[in-house]
This record gives C-alpha cells, structure tokens and sequence, in this order.
C-alpha cells in the first residue's frame, strides 16, 4: 500500500467494538445459562476465531453485523470439539479459551496461524496444571492439546508476566474450580476486562488494590464452581483501534478529530497521558459506565509538539519540563499499561526533543511479532536514530521522518503505527502486508481516508 503525507485530520466518529472486551464477553455469555445479547461486537478477525471456536464447541451464535447473540449452556458445560481449533491469529482467544476448556471433562486441541504457533504458551501450562488439567505442549508453543479435568483445584498463583490473557486464563479456569482462585500481579496491574465482565454478569470478582497487600502487587480472586446468567453487554469503541488516529490527528497541527462512545477503562487509556506530556490537547465529555466498562467522547486537537513532560499518570500534565532536551521515558508499570501502544509511543517519540526510551518491554517480543525489532527497522528506514535494547528501544528526536519502504511484518499494530509515520513523513511510503490491520481494525484505512487531507 502506498501512503501519502497528510497535511491534517478532521472529522468525527464512532469505531466497532473493543476487541479485548469482545473475546471476554462472547466467552463468558457462552458459560451462562441462557441467552446474551451483545451490541457493537468487534469487527475484528480476532474475534471472529473466538466465535467460531465456540460455535465449535457446541454454542449456538447468531450474528447480524455487529450484533451478536450467544446461546449460553452453563459453566463446565461445552460439548466436545469434532475437529481442532482454530484460533487464527488471536493469543486471546487462545489463551483465554484454554483457561475454560481445562474446565472441562474432554479432549480439545487449540492451533493457530504461523505466527500463533510461534507465541510462548508454557506461562499457561504450568498454572493449568497445577489446577489438574493435563496440557500437552512440548515445545512451549502451540498446538496445545488440553484434556480437562472435573472439577479443577483452586490455586493461588502469581503471575511470572504482566499479562491480563494469563490472568483471565486462570479466573475463567477459576469458575469451573472447587473453591477460592486468586491470581496476584506484581506489576502494578494489566487491563481488568475479564473482573468487570464476570461482575456485569454476576460473578463475584474480589480485587485487592495495591496499597493493601504490598507495593505494586494486587490481587483478584474469584469462588468456584460460579453459576451465572446470560445478560446483554454493550460494548464501547476500542481504543486500541483509536490509539492511531489520536495520534495522527495529535501529531498533524490543524487537526481536529471527535471520537463518540469511546473505552476508556484506565487500564487501557495510559496513551492520552502521554499525549498530555507531550502538550496534546484532548477532551474526554460525556464519560459513563455502560456495562461496567468507562466510556465517552473524545475530542482532540493537533498541533506542535516540542518536547514532553515527565510521564506520571493519565493526569493532564502541569510542570515545566527542567530539562527540554530529556527523553519521555516509558518503565516499569506505565509499559504495561501501553502494551498494545508502545511501536506507536516510539513513532511520536521522534516527533519530540529528546525522543523516547521504552524500558521493561521484553513482552513486546513476544507478540504477533518481534515488536521491537519491527519498530527498530521501519524507524531506522524512515530515517530515525534508534537503539534496540533487550527490552526496549531509544529513539532520537525531533526527526523529520522521510518516506520509506516499512513493512508490517504481519503485525496489525506495525502496520498501523507506521501508517500514522507514514502520514507525518516528508515523501510517499510504501507498506508491504498492510492487509493484517484486519486482525483488530478492518475498517482501519477507510475510517483514515475519511478524515485525512491533503
Ligand atoms: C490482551 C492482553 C495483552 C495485549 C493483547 C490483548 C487481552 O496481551 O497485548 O493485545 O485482551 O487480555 P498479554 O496478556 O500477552 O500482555
């Protein structure tokens, strides 16, 4: 695909739905008893592998565009699969999938495309095990044949890695578990979708915040075996997904961009604090709870970025920078929080006096690919300087970046970030595989074209 420069963004909109809340919603609908409705599903392929995996398993689906209603059999009681699973790109689905089918008294084996089957998955084995599933999976990586067990042991278990999947692996695991599952994070914690949809739907979910078990650990835990209802979700914009054009509209002075019905979950919206470092001026209106989940418009304006503030929390920011020439540094609990946004951190990192350093971001390895090898190459052919570390990355900035050929490595969020590069580059660029953006953002390049001039 070939990328013009854009000169700036303007309109309003409404994206399909969030893909993390989409994956928790149709599993959990499928382990109620009765129906659920869901309302602005995702559009994404992602979440078309986790449908049909369970169609696959016996639940009976209904879509019509957006909407979705789910036919729930109750917890423990999916049928077995005939054939494998596919799970496409998704290490959601996966993952998430797995924690449930351990739940169960059958056989299932759960695959995926190339890059899946290169994703580690012996951070789920291990705990799955420990509740008395059996997880055949040698190499670490997938295929994974999981022969369940009736019912499972709680555990308490901490979490090696930040990952929100793991967790909500080991509490959907937790429903089909006699007695009290609780999964404890170290790192001052990952999104928490899957404890607000299990509460929408009537679970009781009991979270410790930090503060009362010690620095930077939380907990969540969670009696089994559950027994709850189908219920109707309403599922907001993802941000994810918007996390590009903010940032595009952020970065093209004149812009002026309105997103309605959008997440904001605060474990999901670290990105407009650093918007905010960076002097971004952005307006959330109308915030509400809809089905648990925080949601509102957006509104923001593009114009001049010059250097950042220190990082501290999604608080517009309110000092004056000491040192203009310092880098906006990314560590420890705020690269958690920006886990999906990071190769988009590090394209508006060069666009700032003393660029970014991102730190503490081996995870982004393990991704649909090397994120930070991807980053790195499509930076440097754009024209940025750019360290690679173990886990993480430094960019200089301010750089003009000029117009390359950027490849998306397969990657949906690549593909994206380096679109929005592309957009603010001096010269046309040329994106090679840029159809995966379909993994979480099908209507990606329309919605952009819609808003973008030249
Ligand atoms: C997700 C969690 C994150 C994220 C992924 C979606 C989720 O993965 O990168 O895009 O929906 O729980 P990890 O759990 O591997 O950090």
């Amino acid at each position: 695909m070939r990328i013009a420069p854009a000169r700036r963004l303007r309109g309003s909109i409404s994206l399909p739905g969030d893909k993390s809340i989409s994956h928790r919603a149709a599993l959990i609908a499928a382990l109620a008893n009765g129906d659920s409705h869901l309302t602005n599903f995702s559009t994404s392929s992602d979440c078309a592998s986790t449908l049909h995996c369970l169609a696959q398993l016996g639940i009976r689906i209904e879509r019509s565009g957006n909407d979705v209603r789910i036919e729930g059999v109750g917890v423990g009681r999916l049928s077995a699969p005939r054939d494998s699973l596919d799970c496409g790109n998704s290490g959601s689905t996966m993952r998430m999938l797995a924690g449930v089918l351990a739940g169960h008294g059958f056989s299932a084996t759960l695959t995926g495309d190339e890059s899946l089957r290169a994703r580690p998955m012996r951070r789920i084995v291990e705990p799955l095990e420990k509740m008395g599933a059996r997880v055949n999976c040698e190499t670490g990586y997938p295929p994974l044949r999981i022969t369940g067990h009736q019912p499972l042991s709680a555990i308490r278990y901490e979490l090696p890695v930040a990952s929100a999947q793991l967790k909500s692996c080991l509490l959907l695991a937790g429903l089909h578990a006699n007695g009290r599952t609780e999964v404890i994070e170290k790192f001052g914690g990952t999104r928490d979708h899957t404890e607000r949809m299990l509460r929408w739907f009537g679970v009781k979910v009991e979270t410790v915040a930090s503060s009362r078990i010690g620095a930077e650990l939380s907990s969540c835990s969670i009696e089994g075996p559950a027994s709850f209802s189908g219920s109707d979700v309403v599922i907001p914009g993802d941000f994810s997904s918007a996390a590009f054009l903010i940032a595009a509209a952020a970065l093209l002075p004149g812009s002026e961009l309105e997103i309605e019905g959008l997440g904001l979950n605060p474990t999901r919206r670290q990105l407009l604090a650093v918007l905010r470092a960076m002097g971004v001026e952005i307006e959330t209106l109308e915030e509400s709870e809809v089905c648990n989940e925080l949601q509102g418009n957006l509104r923001i304006r593009g114009m001049e970025i010059r250097n950042a503030l220190a990082l501290k929390s999604d608080e517009p920011a309110m000092a004056d920078n000491p040192n203009p020439f310092a880098p906006l540094i990314i560590e420890g609990s705020s690269t958690a929080a920006l886990i999906d946004e990071l190769p988009l951190v590090a394209v508006m990192g060069t666009q700032i006096s003393g660029g970014v350093v991102i730190r503490d971001a081996r995870e982004l390895r393990l991704k649909e690919t090397d994120r930070i090898a991807a980053t790195v190459a499509n930076l440097r052919a754009m024209g940025a300087e750019v360290e690679e570390y173990a886990d993480g990355l430094k960019t200089n900035g301010p750089v003009r970046l000029h117009g390359a050929n950027v490849d998306a490595y397969g990657d949906h969020r690549i593909a994206m970030a380096f679109t929005v590069a592309a957009l603010i580059a001096e010269g046309e660029s040329e994106l090679t595989g840029s159809q995966c953006v379909a993994v979480s953002f099908p209507e990606f390049f329309e919605c952009l074209e819609s808003m973008v001039e030249r």
